[in-house]
C-alpha cells in the first residue's frame, strides 16, 4: 500500500512519480522529477466552515501548477480550458505542506493536458504525505489577442 509514506522514503516499491502518477506514491526529494511544480503551507485564511482547507483554493493552485508545467514545456501564454477528473480524496488541514506534481498526459496542436498530483504533509519531525488531490488540466496556448496557437514548434 503506497497511499501513506515517510518523505523521502520509497515504500513497498511505489515506482516514481514520472511514470506512477496514476498509483499513490511515495516523496523523495532528491530527483529531478520528483520536485513539485508549487508547494505551499495552509493558513488559517484558507479554511471553510469546516475548518478544512477550501477545495477552491487547491484547485488554484492545481491551475498554477498546471500552468506553469505547460510554461516550461514550451514558453508561451496559456488559459485555462478545461479541468476534469477532480478528485478531492483527502481533506486538507491547516499547517499542511502541500505539493502540487505535474506531468504531461498530451501534447496537442494548441493544448497541452496536465495531470496534476497533490500531496499533503503534516506533522513535526517525521512527516507523512497524503495524496489528497488528483485532477488533469487543459491548458490552450494563445496569442495576444486570445487565438489558440500552435505549440509545435515551441517545445524546449
Ligand atoms: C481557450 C480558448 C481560447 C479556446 O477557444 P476554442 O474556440 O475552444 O479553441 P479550439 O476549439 O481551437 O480548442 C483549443 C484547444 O482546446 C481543446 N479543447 C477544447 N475544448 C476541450 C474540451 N472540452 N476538452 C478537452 N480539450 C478541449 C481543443 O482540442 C484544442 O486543443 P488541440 O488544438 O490541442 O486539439 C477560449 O475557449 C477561451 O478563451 N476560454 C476562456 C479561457 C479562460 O478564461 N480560462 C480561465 C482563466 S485562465
Amino acid at each position: 500500500m503506497c497511499g501513506f509514506f515517510k518523505t523521502g522514503t520509497n515504500k513497498d516499491g511505489c515506482s516514481s512519480f514520472a511514470t506512477s502518477l496514476n498509483q499513490k506514491r511515495t516523496i523523495a526529494v532528491t530527483t529531478k522529477e520528483e520536485i513539485p511544480r508549487v508547494r505551499i503551507v495552509m493558513l488559517p485564511k484558507d479554511t471553510n466552515g469546516l475548518g478544512n482547507i477550501f477545495g477552491g483554493v487547491i484547485l488554484s493552485h492545481v491551475d498554477l501548477a498546471a500552468g506553469e508545467h505547460a510554461r516550461r514545456v514550451a514558453p508561451l501564454r496559456y488559459v485555462t480550458k478545461v479541468m476534469r477528473e477532480v478528485e478531492f480524496i483527502a481533506p486538507v488541514k491547516v499547517g499542511d505542506t502541500v505539493s502540487f506534481y505535474t506531468e504531461t498526459v498530451k501534447i496537442g496542436r494548441t493544448s497541452i493536458t496536465v495531470k496534476v498530483l497533490v500531496t499533503s504533509e503534516r506533522g513535526i519531525g517525521v512527516l507523512e504525505a497524503i495524496k489528497v488531490t488528483e485532477a488533469q488540466v487543459v491548458m490552450v496556448a494563445i496569442d495576444e489577442n486570445g487565438n489558440p496557437i500552435a505549440i509545435k514548434d515551441h517545445i524546449t
